[in-house]
């Protein structure tokens, strides 16, 4: 079973919910990091450390975070070696993201996207498939760039 970790801040914290039960719908295990509340100002970096730190140990297999933007959030989570987060605004985006860039984090901004419009989102990333080939010595390209600038 896919397990997928899944954080927002409070900026993202109204899309938290739908994605879970989408997630749950297409047989994934979800492990919510947080936040409860939209209502309580947190960190976005707090969240979208979780949810890669926890994607780039092996821990959860793939993960969604949620911000206001979703920028915020992915900055963070690309900080983290072996993470490739891509915000994703439309269906496009996200089946692109999978089959070019194998993103193993989507980030969708609570603030920019409806409920309807992140389950959708959700359902096109994780149900389509990377490419590889020509896409891989691009990726690879990205890890030799990991090695040598994250000491
Ligand atoms: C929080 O107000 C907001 O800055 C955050 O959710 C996000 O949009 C940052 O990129």
């Amino acid at each position: 079973m896919t397990k997928v970790a899944v954080g927002a801040d409070h900026g993202g914290y109204v899309l938290k919910n739908r994605v879970i039960s989408t997630l749950k719908d297409l047989g994934a295990e979800v492990v919510d990091f947080g936040c409860d509340s939209a209502e309580i100002s947190v960190d976005y970096p707090e969240y979208g450390l979780k949810v890669a730190n926890a994607v780039a140990s092996g821990k959860c297999d793939v993960g969604v975070i949620m911000c206001g933007t979703g920028i915020g959030i992915s900055i963070a989570a690309n900080k983290v070696k072996g993470i490739r987060a891509a915000v994703v605004t439309n269906t496009y985006m996200a089946k692109l993201t999978k089959n070019h860039n194998n993103a193993n984090i989507i980030a969708l901004g609570g603030r920019v996207i409806s409920e309807d419009e992140a389950e959708a989102i959700v359902r096109a990333w994780y149900t389509a498939e990377y490419e590889g080939g020509r896409h891989q010595r691009r990726l690879d390209m990205i890890s030799r760039a990991e090695d040598e600038n994250f000491k």
